[in-house]
């Protein structure tokens, strides 16, 4: 365990808290608040990082588009040389927008759609990851009406426990995803049977957050034992395809860092001799992005709590209402005043709207302005219009300058769907 191996791109600087030396209270002030900021230059040397934790092991990084799919960041993850993971019709179709070939997207989901599934086959992806029995007899069935053969792998449902918050678990027996461990050999067999499928992996994602190695080392070692038995039966997988799910740290505290997390992965598979894909999002992108909020109201109880209002909520950046996420919240500009206890919240109408708990802040008043740390992941891409609230801007900071790479969503735009 050792410290997180983000960078200090988010920094203050003469007290002005900055990213990439740009003073983010300049950025707010030019685009307005909510607003998620982006710091290119922690996705490039984490992807760095995750990419040479690998050395010479044969290894392909397929970025899950789900954790932040803006257009101008999939480009960035790009740029770096990572593949895709796609989990709907519509990342596939952005990736291929994005610049994405179809041999660089693999499909994960629970429920493909048949459009999605032809879509997929049409497209010859890399792998789409099937979930079950009947979604491998479907794609079988598209392929050879097609008269092509699918790439498929299977995911692989090892029932181990992800310790992570149990909505974001998924490697559980009581889970949805995947095939149970004790028919995924037969199920496999089957598939390598079918004139349609070429069964080229196994699959395993089993949760996301994941702080302690044991479980992703031993989702690994499960497929590594199952495509060994496979071979033992006449049938070679080209690769295991390891998921997601290294977490980051929201509150500073330390987590697995990146080297030992690659070197437990690829000590599991060792013998299996496969390719191994990872389909990392949050560790990439979450320590990369603030949200950036205006404190709009500061209201103090009789006797009680301190609410700081800000004109950020749950419609911009989800995961604290969700799964009761905690993400730390700093001043943009520090000024000496003493810190006092508050309720940090957002302006919807429901009570988990709250971003964090008895926080420490100097002393809020209206007009301060509040960054909250490591939204990169999961939160753009969660956004609502919940209260009729257009979706914030995004800007990216690269080398010293930022650009807008999504406009702030107006009014217009969201009844440009509605008759
Ligand atoms: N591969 C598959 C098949 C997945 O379902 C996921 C995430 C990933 C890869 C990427 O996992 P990561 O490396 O980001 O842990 N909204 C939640 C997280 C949901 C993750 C869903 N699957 C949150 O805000 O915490």
């Amino acid at each position: 365990m050792t410290r997180p191996s983000s960078t200090n791109v988010f920094d203050y600087t003469q007290d002005r808290f900055a990213c990439d030396g740009v003073p983010l209270g300049d950025v707010a002030a030019a685009v307005g608040t909510p607003c998620y900021v982006y710091g290119a230059r922690v996705v490039r040397e984490r992807y760095r990082a995750l990419d040479e934790a690998f050395g010479a092991v044969p290894h392909a990084l397929h970025y899950a588009l789900k954790a932040n799919s803006t257009m101008g960041v999939v480009r960035l993850v790009r740029s770096l040389g990572a593949q895709v993971d796609a989990n709907s019709g519509g990342e596939i179709e952005l990736a291929l927008r994005a610049g994405y070939a179809p041999s660089q997207v693999v499909f994960t989901g629970v429920g493909k759609t048949p459009a999605e599934l032809e879509q997929a086959v049409r497209l010859g992806v890399r792998t789409i990851n099937a979930e079950s029995p009947g979604e491998l007899a479907r794609i079988d069935e598209i392929a050879r009406a097609r008269g092509a053969r699918a790439r498929v792998a299977l995911r692989v449902n090892p029932d181990i426990d992800a310790r992570s918050h149990p909505h974001i678990s998924t490697g559980l027996r009581r889970n949805k995803f995947g095939v149970a461990l004790e028919s995924a050999f037969d199920v496999c067999l089957d598939a390598a049977r079918r004139p349609g499928l070429h069964l080229v992996g196994l699959h395993a994602h089993i949760g996301s957050q994941i702080t302690t190695l044991e479980p992703l080392a031993g989702a690994a070692a499960t497929l590594a034992a199952l495509a060994r038995r496979l071979a033992g039966a006449g049938v070679q997988v080209e690769h295991l395809d390891l998921g997601g799910g290294l977490g980051v740290s929201y509150d500073g505290g330390p987590v697995p860092d990146v080297a030992a997390y690659v070197s437990a992965l690829v000590e599991a598979t060792r013998d299996a001799g496969c390719l191994l894909i990872l389909e990392p999002g949050r560790w990439l992108v979450a320590p990369a992005g603030v949200l950036l909020a205006t404190v709009v109201d500061v209201k103090v109880h009789p006797g009680g709590r301190r609410f700081v209002v800000l004109d950020a909520g749950m419609t911009d950046l989800l995961r604290p209402a969700l799964y009761s996420a905690f993400h730390r919240i700093v001043p943009l500009q520090r000024d000496g005043r003493p810190d006092v206890a508050c309720d940090v919240v957002g302006p919807v109408c429901e009570s988990s709207d709250t971003f964090g708990v008895d926080r420490q802040l100097p002393d809020p008043a209206p007009g301060d302005r509040v960054a909250v740390l490591d939204t990169g992941a999961y939160g753009a891409v969660m956004a609502s219009n919940y209260n009729r609230r257009v979706t914030p801007p995004e800007v990216l900071v690269d080398g010293g300058r930022w650009e807008i790479i999504r406009r702030r969503q107006t009014l217009d735009d969201m009844l440009a769907c509605e008759s």
